[in-house]
C-alpha cells in the first residue's frame, strides 16, 4: 500500500500577530518560514485523485507548516474542493499509486461556504455536536464568546444573519482546536462589509490558536490580505505559488502588483467559460490578459 493517512505531532509554532490589510494598525507578524527542522503538519507527495478515466488532481505534491496560513485559487472545477476534501480526510482515496504520500494531521475541522447548522439544535448545540466530556457546555460558550455570539447562545439557527452563521461555524471548528483549519469558499456568500468584519475576526482567531490554514476562495484580495502563501490550481496542478512575507498591515501597497499576477494566471484560457472566473474579473476590468508571465518561486 503505498497511499497512507499518518498524523503528525505540530512542533512548534513561528507568527506573531497579524491583521488584515484593511486594518491602519502595524502589526508584526512573521511569515512561515519553512525553516529546515520544521515539521509540515500536511505533506502530500505524488497525490493523484481519479474519478472514472479522468485524472482531477495529478501528482500534486504539498508542505504546509505548523501554522501556515494558505490560500487557495483556482477556476470552477480546478480541483480545490477535491483538495480540500482530502486534507479534510473525507475522501476515500486511491491506495495503488506509485510514490504517493498523504499525510494530514488528527485534528481537523471545515468550514464550508454555507454554515450547514442543524436547524433544530440551538446555536451552542450546534458548536458542541461531537464533542466528548463533561465540560461541554463552556466549551461551546467560550468558542463562541471568542466569535461575539455570547449573546446568541440558545438561539436558532435559522434567527441568525449569514455572518453570525459563519461565525457559529467557525466557533464549531475552532472549538475542536485543530492542527488544520480547511475553509472551502467561506466568505463568498457574505456582503461586503460582513466579510471584511469575518476576515479579521479570522485572523484574530488564527492568531490566537495557530492553526494551519487552508483557505479555497475566488477572491484575489482576499487571499492577499489574509495568507501567508497563495497557491493557484489549475486541472488539478499548482501553476503558481506566491508567499507574501509583508506584514498584513502594511499590503495595500503589494495588493495591484500582487493582484495582477494572480490575475492573469487565473485567467490563462478559457475566461468565457468559466463564470466564476467572469464574475473576479467583472469588478477589475482593466487587469491586463498575460499568460506568457511567469512568476512562479
Ligand atoms: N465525486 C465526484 N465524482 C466525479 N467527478 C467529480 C466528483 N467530485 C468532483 N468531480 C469533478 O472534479 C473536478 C474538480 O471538482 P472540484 O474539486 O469540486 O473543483 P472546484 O472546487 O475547484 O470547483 C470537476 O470537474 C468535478 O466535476
Ligand atoms: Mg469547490
Amino acid at each position: 500500500m503505498n497511499a497512507f493517512v499518518s498524523a503528525l505531532g505540530v512542533a512548534g509554532f513561528g507568527f506573531g500577530l497579524a491583521r488584515p490589510l484593511f486594518r491602519t494598525e502595524d502589526i508584526p507578524q512573521a511569515a512561515f518560514t519553512g525553516s529546515a527542522g520544521t515539521q509540515p503538519v500536511v505533506r502530500l507527495r505524488n497525490f493523484t485523485r481519479r474519478f472514472g478515466d479522468n485524472d482531477i488532481i495529478k501528482d500534486l505534491s504539498l508542505d504546509i507548516a505548523p501554522g501556515e496560513f494558505v490560500s487557495l485559487l483556482g477556476r470552477s472545477g480546478s480541483g480545490k474542493t477535491t483538495l480540500l476534501r482530502t486534507l479534510a480526510g473525507i475522501d476515500q482515496l486511491h491506495a495503488d499509486i506509485a510514490g504517493q504520500e498523504i499525510r494530514i494531521p488528527p485534528t481537523r475541522a471545515v468550514v464550508f461556504q454555507d454554515a450547514r447548522l442543524l436547524p433544530w439544535k440551538r446555536v451552542w448545540r450546534n458548536v458542541a455536536l461531537g464533542l466528548k466530556g463533561l465540560d461541554i457546555r463552556s466549551r461551546a460558550e467560550t468558542a463562541l464568546r471568542e466569535v461575539g455570539l455570547d449573546h446568541r447562545l440558545e438561539a436558532w439557527p435559522l434567527t441568525l444573519s449569514g455572518g453570525e452563521a459563519q461565525r457559529t461555524a467557525l466557533a464549531r471548528a475552532l472549538v475542536r482546536d485543530p492542527q488544520l483549519l480547511l475553509m472551502d469558499e467561506p466568505f463568498a456568500a457574505l456582503d461586503a462589509l460582513t466579510r471584511l468584519r469575518v476576515h479579521d475576526l479570522v485572523l484574530r482567531l488564527w492568531s490566537v490558536h495557530r492553526p494551519a490554514v487552508m483557505l479555497v476562495t475566488h477572491d484575489v484580495d482576499e487571499a492577499i490580505a489574509l495568507s501567508d502563501r497563495i497557491l493557484v490550481l489549475d486541472q488539478g496542478r499548482i501553476v503558481a505559488e506566491e508567499r507574501i512575507d509583508t506584514p498584513r498591515g502594511q499590503r495595500l501597497a503589494l495588493t495591484a502588483d500582487l493582484r495582477e499576477k494572480l490575475l492573469s494566471f487565473l485567467g490563462t484560457g478559457r475566461i468565457g467559460d468559466d463564470a466564476d472566473i467572469a464574475e473576479v474579473f467583472a469588478d477589475k476590468p482593466n487587469i491586463p490578459f498575460s499568460p506568457d508571465e511567469d512568476f512562479r518561486a
